[in-house]
C-alpha cells in the first residue's frame, strides 16, 4: 500500500540529532515524522500518510479517553554492519496487532498498510538510529470517535512513531532485581492478558509504583486464579534455567504472546535444549532455588532484549538467583547478531527494509 510522504519543513538539525542520539534514554526522544491512517466503519482504511509528528486534535469526549479502546505494538529497526536496515521478523508484529484489534473489537489492520507504514517510516527516519541502539517503533491504534455510548467505535486511528532507543535497563549487565507481587494480578483468564492494550499496562503501573520502592528494577506477576503461578513481567516474559538444563517459561493464555518469547524457544530448542511451557508456581520456584535447582532465571522482550534476574524480592523476603548466566549471554549475542545481520537466523526472521 503506497503511503502519501509530505515532509517536515522543520526537522531536527543534524547537530542537534547527533547529540541526542549520543546515549538516548528509552522513550524519551522521538523523531520528526508519524504515520497516520483513518478506518470508518463505513469507507475502511484511507490511505496512510506520512507527515511532520504533531499533536493530535481530539475532542474531549473521544472514545478512547473514557473506554480505553486502545492498542499498540513495539519493535525495532537495527542499523547492520553493511549499512542495510533491518526488522526483526515484522510480520509477527502485524499479526498480533490483529489479535489484539479483534479482541479489543477494532478492525484489523491489513498487514500490508501496517508493513509499509513501518518500513516507510524507517526509510524516511535512517538517520534517528543511533550507532550503539536501535530505532523503537511505536505502531498504535485508537478508537478516535466523538461518542460516550458504551459500543466499538465507528471510526479509529492507526499511527507510527519512532523513538531512537539504547538499552532498556541501565543495570541490565549486573543483573535484575525484580519485585514479586502479591496484591494485584495483571490478567485473568478470559481477560485481555493476551492483548498490547493499553489497560493492562495501566493496570500493572500501581505495582511497579511498589516494586521501585521497593528499589526493583521490574514487578513479576502471579496468576489471578489457581495457585500463585508465575505470568510474566509489567513488560517482559520471563524465562527459567534448570541445573540439569531444562528451560521453563510460562504457557501461553493470560500473558502477552511475546515474539522475543518466541524466538527464544526456537533458538534453544535449535541448539537440542529442551524448553517445556508449563505453568510453574511462585512456591515451586521458592522451593527450587533453596535447593539448588534453579541455575538462571532471565526476562525477555523487544525493549529489554535479554536481561538477566539476579534476584527476586517478595513481601516474606528474597530469593537470590546469583549473577548473570551464560544461557541469557548467550541469547542475547545471538538475538543481537540476527537483529543486524551479523548472524544469519532462521529464514524471514531479519528483514532489510
Ligand atoms: N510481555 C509484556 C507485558 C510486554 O509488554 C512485552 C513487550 O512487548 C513482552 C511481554 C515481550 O514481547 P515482545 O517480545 O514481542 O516484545
Ligand atoms: C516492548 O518491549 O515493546 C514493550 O512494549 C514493553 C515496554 C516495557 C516498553
Amino acid at each position: 500500500m503506497t503511503v502519501n510522504i509530505t515532509l517536515s519543513a522543520n526537522p531536527v538539525a543534524e547537530a542537534e540529532r547527533e547529540k541526542l542520539l549520543q546515549s538516548p534514554i528509552f522513550g524519551t526522544i522521538f523523531t520528526d515524522h508519524m504515520i497516520t491512517a483513518t478506518w470508518t466503519r463505513d469507507g475502511g482504511w484511507q490511505q496512510p500518510e506520512l507527515g511532520p509528528r504533531k499533536p493530535f486534535q481530539m475532542n474531549p469526549e473521544n472514545a478512547a479517553f473514557h473506554y480505553g479502546q486502545q492498542l499498540f505494538e513495539g519493535m525495532k529497526a537495527y542499523r547492520g554492519a553493511d549499512g542495510s536496515i533491518r526488522l526483526f521478523r515484522p510480520a509477527e508484529n502485524a499479526a498480533r496487532m490483529n489479535r489484539s484489534a479483534r479482541r479489543m473489537a477494532m478492525p484489523e489492520v491489513p498487514p500490508e498498510l501496517f508493513l509499509d507504514s513501518v518500513r516507510t517510516l524507517v526509510s524516511v527516519e535512517r538517520g534517528w538510529i543511533p550507532a550503539e541502539g536501535s530505532l523503537y517503533l511505536r505502531p498504535f491504534m485508537f478508537a478516535d470517535e466523538s461518542f460516550l455510548g458504551v459500543r466499538p467505535a465507528n471510526r479509529c486511528t492507526f499511527c507510527v512513531i519512532a523513538s531512537p532507543a539504547a538499552d532498556y535497563f541501565r543495570a541490565g549487565a549486573k543483573g535484575l532485581t525484580v519485585w514479586v507481587e502479591n496484591e494485584t494480578s495483571r490478567a485473568a483468564p478470559g481477560g485481555t492478558g493476551a492483548a498490547k492494550c493499553g489497560g493492562n499496562y495501566a493496570g500493572s503501573l500501581m505495582a511497579q509504583s511498589r516494586a521501585s520502592s521497593e528499589g526493583c528494577d521490574q514487578v513479576l506477576f502471579l496468576s489471578a486464579c489457581g495457585n500463585r503461578q508465575i505470568e510474566e513481567l509489567g513488560g517482559m516474559n520471563i524465562f527459567f534455567v534448570r541445573k540439569d538444563g531444562r528451560v521453563q517459561t510460562p504457557p501461553l493464555g493470560t500473558i502477552l504472546p511475546g515474539i522475543t518469547r518466541a524466538s527464544v524457544i526456537e533458538l534453544l530448542k535449535a541448539d537440542g535444549i529442551t524448553v517445556e511451557e508449563v505453568p510453574y508456581t511462585f512456591d515451586a520456584l521458592q522451593a527450587d532455588v533453596e535447593a539448588g535447582e534453579i541455575s538462571e532465571v532471565f526476562v525477555c522482550g523487544t525493549a529489554a532484549i535479554i536481561a538477566s534476574v539476579s534476584r527476586l524480592k517478595h513481601s516474606d523476603g528474597e530469593l537470590e538467583i546469583g549473577q548473570p548466566g551464560e544461557t541469557a549471554r548467550r541469547l542475547r549475542t545471538t538475538l543481537q547478531g540476527i537483529y543486524t545481520g551479523d548472524i544469519a537466523g532462521p529464514d524471514g526472521w531479519s528483514v532489510i527494509v
